[in-house]
């Protein structure tokens, strides 16, 4: 291992040692750690161009965090809210999918399905100057996930785009954010095991 750089020195896997993977695990569990602060990091590339709305993604996600917050959402539910278009810039033809990506190890599995499920939802308000069916979401009708995903769509989501809305600054969410996204994902990592002597 080459300690200098702190990095394994291996060219493929069959390479590596137990102290190459031991470092790389603890590499990883720093990054995993930080990810928060890159999440909220990339939040802020929604904001600026407003694609047609009368607020930019990033006015509009502190909105709807905003609003599921004074309706006494819990804390999960707030960061569902602020986060569920992030993946706007990268996939905008699949965002939610990008949402759920990112949430879904920390989260409850309901709310994840939710994230994923709310561009669907959402389009009952919109589908039919499309000529799509807006009561498109009716399939999911006994979906255990059904009632929140139509409060979040039909309270908090669909209705963010108020520029002149009293929205809380992204400095009110970040707490919350690095509590979410520190819990252990899916319940925890696995580890490097103790290295044994050789027999
Ligand atoms: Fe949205």
């Amino acid at each position: 291992m080459n300690q200098a750089q702190n990095q394994a020195r291996f060219r493929h896997f069959g390479e590596a040692s137990h102290d190459e993977w031991a470092l790389i695990d603890d590499h990883f569990r720093d990054y995993v750690a930080d990810a928060p602060q890159r999440v909220l990091a990339h939040l802020h590339r929604l904001s600026g161009d407003t694609h047609g709305y009368p607020v930019d993604r990033y006015e509009h996600s502190l909105q709807t965090a905003t609003r599921a917050l004074r309706d006494g959402a819990d804390e999960e539910m707030v960061v569902c809210a602020l986060l569920h278009d992030i993946g706007d810039d990268l996939a905008p033809a699949n965002h939610a999918e990008i949402a759920a990506g990112i949430l879904e190890p920390f989260i409850d599995p309901l709310n994840a399905w939710m994230i994923r499920h709310h561009e669907l939802f959402q389009g009952y308000h919109y589908r039919h100057f499309f000529g799509l069916d807006p009561h498109a979401r009716e399939q999911f009708r006994d979906h255990p996930a059904y009632a929140r995903t139509v409060r979040f769509c039909d309270d908090w989501d669909q209705a963010s785009f108020d520029p002149d809305y009293d929205t809380l600054p992204l400095e009110h969410f970040v707490p919350m954010v690095e509590r979410v996204l520190s819990r252990d994902p899916f319940g925890g990592l696995p580890a490097v095991s103790e290295k044994k002597e050789a027999p």
